[in-house]
């Protein structure tokens, strides 16, 4: 196992986050220039560094998983590309500079969107058929791809986007809302991580007790998210705050307040540090991220 920190592994996705994009025909630059606009305009990268931790921790090879940690970043890049049209939640601004469609208007935001989910499976399948001779090989690859499928489409983000738009405006459940919070978010969270797991050589045990921290530490990523668009700083985010209130989404602030809210990071905090106690220091970069999400959202 490498002794990276979050920051080591973040700089590696950075370094080779372009490098899997396809070769887009001089014609359509538009398409790349747009593409690469929402890509590399920042971002925390949590999904790729927690593909690469999770890898690591289970004994894969890091530099052979790269392929799998930009595919998750392409498809978690055009998610937000897609939530910020007008025909969604309409948001000007992202990652600290104006939304895609600001810039190249809707129609192209919209290919933007298509142009990288499709590059993240183009990506995923150029890897799997370098290991067409190596069956061992082939089959992590396969479900390593098979877990950032699962988790992007209609049992993950994509379900979870529209039971968020069809939320708006209306009475919403607990269990609604953790649905909601549990598609749109915990679930690419989870897959990056199980991803990352099944590049290397998990024993069902650490398959296990990886994917509760996951599914823990995805349910607090977004009930953070939902704090902090209530007492965030827009600048520090680099995005619209307020924004939920405004399209009377259905948040944990505004079913449960803040106090509630904030209780249940925590929780979630402690279930997701605590899923991976057996494995004490080896933990110690999952644990941490959990620890410094919960400080932010106080
Ligand atoms: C924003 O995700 C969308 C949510 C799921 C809340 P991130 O907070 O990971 O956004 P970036 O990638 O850092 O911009
Ligand atoms: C978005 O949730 C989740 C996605 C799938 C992109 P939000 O709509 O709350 O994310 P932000 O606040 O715009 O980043
Ligand atoms: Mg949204
Ligand atoms: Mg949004
Ligand atoms: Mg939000």
């Amino acid at each position: 196992m490498n002794d990276y920190s979050y920051e080591d592994y973040r700089k590696l996705v950075e370094d080779h986050l372009t490098d899997f994009l396809p070769d887009i025909d001089h014609k359509c630059i538009t398409l790349y220039d747009a593409m690469k606009y929402s890509l590399m305009a920042g971002g925390k990268r949590i999904r790729p560094v927690l593909l690469l931790a999770a890898c690591d921790f289970c004994g894969g090879n890091i530099q052979e998983a790269l392929p799998y940690a930009c595919a998750i970043e392409y498809i978690h890049t055009y998610t937000l590309i897609h939530d910020d049209l007008p025909c969604m939640d309409d948001d000007d601004l992202r990652r600290g500079i104006p939304t895609n469609h600001k810039v190249y208007g809707e129609a192209v935001a919209t290919l933007a969107g298509d142009g990288l989910q499709s590059a993240a499976f183009e990506t995923l399948h150029r890897d799997m058929l370098l290991y067409f001779d190596d069956p061992d090989s082939l089959k992590k690859r396969v479900g390593a791809a098979y877990e950032i499928s699962k988790g992007s489409g209609c049992q993950g983000v994509v379900s979870g986007q529209i039971a968020d738009m069809e939320a708006e405006n209306r009475n919403c459940s607990q269990e609604m809302l953790d649905f909601i919070h549990i598609n749109k978010t915990a679930a690419l969270i989870t897959a990056a991580v199980r991803a990352g797991a099944r590049l290397g050589d998990p024993t069902t045990q650490m398959l296990a007790d990886l994917t509760h921290y996951a599914e823990n530490l995805g349910l607090a990523f977004q009930i953070c998210d939902d704090i902090l668009d209530v007492v965030g700083d827009e600048k520090e985010m680099g995005k619209r705050t307020g924004a939920d209130m405004q399209s009377s989404k259905a948040t944990y602030p505004a079913l449960y307040g803040l106090e509630n809210s904030r209780k249940r990071l925590a929780e979630l905090t402690d279930a997701a540090v605590e899923a991976l106690s057996p494995y004490y220091d080896n933990a110690q970069l999952f644990t941490s991220l959990a620890h410094e999400m919960a400080v932010r959202g106080k």
